[in-house]
């Protein structure tokens, strides 16, 4: 609901896609705009690649980038879970009990399923789903515009599938950007941070209850993948909250 009611606040400039300068802003303040031109900014892919073939015969474009993550403005209010979405987001829960999640028998907390926030990542980064699969289209989006094929994102060589051409011979391998449904061998996701309360000495305890000074994020105070990954700010490599070097250390104190 929390991000319901900014992207209400922002919706009048940016749904119509406008942009507002800014430069040295907090890097937990998020600027919706910074989104345009990145990797997920799903309507600009076409023109900044060069590929007729992308939206329209690879996903469907919608218009308006904002649309593949979150719930339009006007359906705010009716939320996308009654429909089987995401609860909070415009994407569609994934079926069952799909995710091996990380565990080791250090761990402190297991992990079943996925939280909200990164089941959002998973629902293209799983592969599985259409990277256009949202819960609502944009209002009086007609069906005639849909895209020829609606292709998920993995590296497999078939017509459901971006790795058709994205290969690494007619365009980039897209296949190190598909986790898969094993999370097993990437980071645990989901779990409550270890370093509460100085509950385990190997993790350091927070700055506040929503994360580290430097940017890393608690949500729920779960580590997600949103804890490490922003979006929101293409300026650092991957979409990291802070560079790789002290990543870990913001965390882990061994
Ligand atoms: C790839 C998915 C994705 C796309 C596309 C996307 N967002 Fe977001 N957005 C997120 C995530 C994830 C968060 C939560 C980030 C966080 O907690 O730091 C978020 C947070 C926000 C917030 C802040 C909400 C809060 O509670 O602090 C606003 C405002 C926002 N987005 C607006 C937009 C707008 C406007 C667009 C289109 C220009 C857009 N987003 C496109 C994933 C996306
Ligand atoms: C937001 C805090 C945070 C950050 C940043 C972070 N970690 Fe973790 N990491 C955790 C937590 C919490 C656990 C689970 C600990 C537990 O519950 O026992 C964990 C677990 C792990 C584990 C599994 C340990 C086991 O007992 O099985 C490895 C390996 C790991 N992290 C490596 C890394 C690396 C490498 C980085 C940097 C790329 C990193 N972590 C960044 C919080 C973090
Ligand atoms: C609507 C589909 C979609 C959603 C939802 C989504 N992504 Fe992505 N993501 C993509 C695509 C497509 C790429 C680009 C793949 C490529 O170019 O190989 C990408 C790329 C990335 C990259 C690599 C960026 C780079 O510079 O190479 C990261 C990191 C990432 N996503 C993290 C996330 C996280 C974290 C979330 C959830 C908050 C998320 N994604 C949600 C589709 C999505
Ligand atoms: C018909 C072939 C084709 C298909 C299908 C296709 N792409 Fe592409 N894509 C390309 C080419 C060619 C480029 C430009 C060269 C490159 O970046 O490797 C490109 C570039 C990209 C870029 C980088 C653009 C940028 O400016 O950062 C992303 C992200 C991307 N594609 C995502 C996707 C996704 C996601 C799918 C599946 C939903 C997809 N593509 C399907 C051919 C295709
Ligand atoms: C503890 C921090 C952390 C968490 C949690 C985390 N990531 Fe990452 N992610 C990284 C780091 C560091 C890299 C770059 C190094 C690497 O590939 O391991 C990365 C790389 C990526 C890439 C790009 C791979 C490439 O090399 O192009 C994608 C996509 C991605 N992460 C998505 C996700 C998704 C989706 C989740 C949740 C399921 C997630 N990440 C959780 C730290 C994290």
């Amino acid at each position: 609901m929390r991000i319901l009611g900014l992207l209400t606040a922002v919706a009048a400039g940016i749904w119509g896609a406008t942009a507002i300068g800014a430069d040295d802003i907090d890097p937990n303040i998020i600027i919706p705009e910074k989104i345009l031109g990145s990797k997920h900014d799903f309507t600009g892919l076409n023109r900044r690649a060069g590929v007729a073939a992308m939206p329209g015969l690879a996903f469907s474009d919608y218009g308006t980038p904002c649309i593949y993550c979150h719930i339009p403005p006007d359906e705010e209010e009716i939320g996308s879970s009654f429909m089987g979405g995401i609860p909070g987001w415009n994407r569609f829960k994934q079926a069952g009990d799909s995710f091996s999640t990380y565990d080791s028998r250090t761990l402190d907390n297991k992990v079943r399923t996925p939280s909200s926030i990164s089941l959002l990542c998973l629902s293209c980064h799983d592969g599985t789903m259409a990277v256009d699969m949202t819960v609502f289209k944009p209002d009086g989006w007609d069906s005639a515009e849909d895209a020829a094929l609606h292709l998920k994102l993995n590296g497999a060589d078939d017509l459901e599938s971006c790795g058709k051409c994205h290969n690494g011979n007619a365009a980039h391998s897209i296949a190190i950007k598909h986790i898969g449904t094993d999370l097993t061998n990437d980071h645990p996701i989901s779990m409550e941070y270890a370093g509460l309360n100085f509950k385990d000495q190997d993790f350091r305890p927070p700055d506040t209850p929503f994360g580290f000074n430097n940017g890393i994020k608690l949500y729920d105070n779960r580590v997600e993948c949103a804890t490490c990954h922003n979006v929101h700010n293409p300026d650092v490599k991957l979409l990291l909250r802070v560079g790789a070097e002290q990543l870990c250390e913001t965390c882990h104190i061994k």
